[in-house]
């Protein structure tokens, strides 16, 4: 089990890339309003959510630790990021602060995730 839990977490880790990939090329659109959620953030959010439930029960199966608290802020937060980039996905323009959430909810979760022990 541990060659998927480590291919899961390398799925993990790509998916961070696209979500936050597609913020960051995009950041300087933030000054004129010219920002959008593109597939690769709305594909990258769904990634996230399914490699980190797997990873859990991987986890789990080989009695390894799972910290509930800190899984359960993540699932939290990343549902908040699920909302604002499935509902604006089709929108030629996205509001900037919501664009600016998505970018910064990401970065608390890579904080959390590599902070929180
Ligand atoms: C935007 C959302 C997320 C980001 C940026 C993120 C980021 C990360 C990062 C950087 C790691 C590697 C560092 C570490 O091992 O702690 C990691 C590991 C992990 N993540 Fe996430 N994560 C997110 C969402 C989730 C969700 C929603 C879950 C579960 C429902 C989850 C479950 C896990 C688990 C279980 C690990 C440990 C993997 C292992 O070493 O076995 N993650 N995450």
């Amino acid at each position: 089990m541990d060659v998927v839990r480590q291919l899961l977490l390398v799925l993990h880790i790509i998916g961070i890339g696209s979500l936050l990939g597609g913020f960051l090329t995009q950041m300087k659109g933030m000054k004129t309003g010219d920002v959008r959620i593109n597939p690769a953030m709305t594909h990258g959010a769904l990634t996230m959510l399914v490699t980190g439930i797997a990873l859990v029960g991987v986890r789990q199966a080989d009695d390894l630790d799972v910290d509930n608290t800190k899984i359960s802020v993540k699932l939290a937060i990343l549902i908040g990021i699920l909302l604002m980039v499935w509902t604006n996905r089709a929108k030629e323009r996205v509001d900037v602060q919501i664009f600016g959430a998505v970018g910064l909810l990401t970065v608390a979760n890579i904080v959390i995730a590599v902070m929180w022990t």
